[in-house]
């Protein structure tokens, strides 16, 4: 079959015949002048967008401003922790305008673990950073514990950074000159609630929560990349935040590493901590209590989908393994309290320490309540009391 060389007519080269009365295609090919014409029409466009969102920022800053007050005094009265509405950021890159998200509405509840999942250049971190406020949006509104923080200046954003969201991101980013502890007092520090003394009972207690006590002095260079994450989760919970977020945080561990960092994510979501993670990790989604997916700066569905979806046969058994465990620490419990006959008092962390960390980090609660059930269950006569397991 002979191939048509002739160029269809579209609806852009209607436009342009319309505009100058001239041919968008002659003789069988598409006219020069046209192509400098459609030039000069991207350029405006651009043009077009980059007023747009000036303007915006001119017409309705007064406008918001107001809004936002008014969210203010609105005050604890709240639905849901966070609440994104419409919301679009546009980046310009020299005369590019990349439109990085497209209309995002989320709405995340005390205690969800939520995980975004998408390809790269989706814009995943684009939207982590504004819910984060790292950033704010061209356009729409962030409800943070009812707040509007979408417009709030650099000062008023660094405060909540500082005292109602953690970070984690995929690199860790400790500061390579400090200890783990000293990491984790740093953000304490900026708080400046606790004494000298506080902070370092605040940031032991946040080591022994991702269960690396033992590894306070170490600095980042001696930790693994499992440690370090360890580490890095327990200083975004220093400052008590209303949501952790987290940008791939199992990016840069193997898989095995990964899923322990996950375990521990679990287990502190099930004590009540509330997460958004992004990632194009599809582990992640086994483990957040609701997934969605981004592409081209939408969310899509939210569910769990395909061969992501976690079946009941690996859910099983994840659980069974976990209970196992349980099964098995309480176990070495008894060994370690018998091996220790006689003694009224030993640390938790004691016990905890002798039992193997892939046991403890993978149980289907906390070694705490493990603990507490035994004790509730007569098994074991005393009780806790601080760090401490005291015996009658
Ligand atoms: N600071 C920036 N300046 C310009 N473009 C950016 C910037 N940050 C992100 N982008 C662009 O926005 C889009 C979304 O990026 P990003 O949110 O980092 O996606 P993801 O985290 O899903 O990989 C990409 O096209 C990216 O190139
Ligand atoms: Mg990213």
């Amino acid at each position: 079959m002979a191939e048509t060389r002739i160029p269809k007519k579209t609806p852009e080269m209607e436009e342009y015949e319309e505009e100058t009365g001239k041919l968008a295609i002659w003789k069988g090919k598409v006219n020069k002048d046209f192509k400098k014409w459609q030039d000069k029409k991207k350029k405006e466009e651009i043009k077009k967008q980059k007023a747009d969102i000036l303007s915006y920022s001119r017409r309705e800053k007064q406008e918001l401003k107001k809004e936002m007050k008014e969210d203010k005094e609105v005050g604890k009265d709240y639905d849901h922790l966070i609440v994104a509405e419409n919301l679009h950021k546009t980046y310009l890159l020299g005369t590019t305008a990349v439109a990085a998200l497209r209309g995002v509405d989320l709405t995340i509840d005390k205690g969800d673990f939520v995980d975004i999942m998408g390809p790269s250049g989706s814009g995943k971190t684009t939207l982590l950073n504004l819910i984060g406020g790292l950033d704010t949006p061209t356009r729409g509104k962030i409800f943070l514990e009812g707040k509007n923080i979408s417009m709030l200046n650099d000062n008023a954003l660094a405060e909540i950074r500082r005292e109602r969201i953690g970070f984690v991101f995929q690199f860790y980013n400790l500061l390579p000159q400090m200890t783990a502890i000293e990491n984790i007092m740093v953000p304490l520090h900026f708080s400046g609630k606790l004494s000298r003394r506080g902070k370092r009972k605040k940031a032991l207690d946040l080591l022994s929560l991702v269960g690396l006590e033992e590894r306070a002095h170490h600095s980042p260079s001696e930790l693994s990349g499992g440690e370090q994450q360890r580490v890095a989760i327990a200083r975004a919970f220093a400052n008590d935040p209303a949501i952790c977020v987290l940008d791939e945080p199992t990016g840069d561990l193997d898989s095995k590493t990964g899923v322990m960092i996950l375990n521990l994510l679990r287990d502190l979501n099930k004590r009540g901590a509330t997460f958004i993670a992004v990632s194009h990790d599809a582990a992640v989604s086994e483990f957040a209590t609701r997934v969605f997916h981004m592409r081209d700066g939408k969310l899509t569905h939210e569910g769990k989908v395909g061969g992501l979806k976690e079946t009941e046969i690996m859910e099983l058994k994840r659980k069974s393994e976990a209970e196992m465990n349980k099964e098995k620490s309480k176990s070495m419990i008894f060994k370690y309290l018998y091996a220790n006959q006689g003694r009224s008092q030993i640390k938790i962390n004691d016990i905890k320490d002798s039992i193997p960390k892939s046991i403890v980090l993978n149980l289907s609660e906390h070694f705490n309540d493990v603990l507490a059930e035994l004790l509730e269950e007569n098994q074991i006569n005393g009780k806790l009391e601080g760090d401490s397991l005291i015996l009658y």
